[in-house]
């Protein structure tokens, strides 16, 4: 594997959950793979689960791991072909990006939408750019438009947790005070329509996705018809996508908020979230803390998705 930045690129999706399973069973048992190679980790943005679940993977690879915080002590970045550098941004991205893949094996990349110009967004021009002048294969560790390793981590987890073979998910958009990418959502409805899943996606009237991300997706503006009978919610906030209003927060409607009593309304559901969660706005302290809450095993999870694509990208070597 040289890329990893969506669905597609995991393969054949049973296969990818059953060597994730295995490696979770013994996640030590490839230990030596990463023996003197080295894994640079880029982050452009904040993060927990991600850097600590992707540097876990890849120490429990043998790999040596070094990260850099983009913002925090490196020269700031130009990213824009063109641009004359006479402001704030002392290195280009062009120079910036073959000179970190001569330092490493593999590189990880999180780098979020600005929320200012979809089509710039949708390009995924740094992530693209890595890919293109690194030399090296590249991970997504959350770019523009999706975030494959929390897709896949959910994957593993909903294939771990289910009782029926084909259960239905719901993706449940929830209030937010920020605006936030659609990433997250982007990739969920991604990585659910590669299964035989039933796949429901819940939002207000002005939230839809990407039709591209949708795909076959059920689409219900009513959260409680969608709730009905679901095996697992999946909540998450995510800003507007279309028109004018790109990168906007139009609603901040409680209304929305994952509780009780719309979960009594499921076939007893699991909760799912990626984290980091604003209670009381996306979901109740009732019902994360209550013992349908998987949020814990699901982020832990990352590890196991982190480490069966690092492993893959070592293997190609
Ligand atoms: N879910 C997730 O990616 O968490 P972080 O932003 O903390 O890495």
């Amino acid at each position: 594997m040289r890329r990893f930045t969506c669905a597609q690129d995991i393969g054949p999706w049973r296969d990818a959950v059953k060597e994730a399973l295995a490696i979770k069973d013994n996640r030590f048992a490839y230990d030596t793979l990463g023996k003197n190679r080295t894994l640079l980790m880029i982050f452009f943005n904040s993060s927990l689960r991600t850097r600590l679940s992707t540097q876990k993977a890849a120490m429990n690879l043998g790999m040596n791991v070094m990260v850099l915080d983009v913002n925090q002590g490196a020269w700031k970045l130009e990213t824009e072909r063109g641009v004359v550098m006479d402001g704030d941004k002392a290195e280009h991205l062009l120079e910036a990006i073959p000179v970190m893949g001569s330092y490493c094996d593999i590189i990880g990349v999180r780098s979020f939408a600005g929320l200012k110009n979809r089509e710039e967004d949708y390009e995924e021009r740094v992530i693209e750019q890595f890919i293109r002048y690194s030399g090296r294969p590249v991970f997504s560790m959350e770019a523009a438009t999706r975030h494959p390793l929390q897709s896949f981590a959910d994957l593993i987890t909903i294939e771990e947790y289910k009782k029926v073979e084909r259960p239905k998910v719901v993706l449940t958009w929830a209030p937010h005070p920020k605006a936030l990418p659609q990433a997250v959502a982007n990739s969920f409805c991604e990585w659910m329509n590669m299964t035989d899943y039933d796949f429901v996606v819940t939002h207000p009237h002005g939230y839809e996705l990407d039709a591209a991300f949708v795909g076959n997706a059920k689409v219900e503006y009513d959260q409680r018809k969608a709730f009905a009978g679901a095996d697992f919610i999946y909540a998450k906030n995510w800003s507007a996508y279309t028109g004018q209003n790109y990168g906007k927060v139009l609603s901040t409607d409680k209304d929305w908020t994952v509780d009780a009593d719309k979960m009594s309304l499921t076939n007893d559901a699991m909760f799912m979230h990626c984290l980091p969660v604003r209670r009381n706005m996306i979901v109740t302290d009732e019902v994360i803390e209550s013992p349908r809450s998987i949020v814990i095993p699901e982020a832990a999870n990352r590890e196991i998705s982190a480490q069966t694509v690092i492993k893959r990208m070592l293997e190609a070597l």
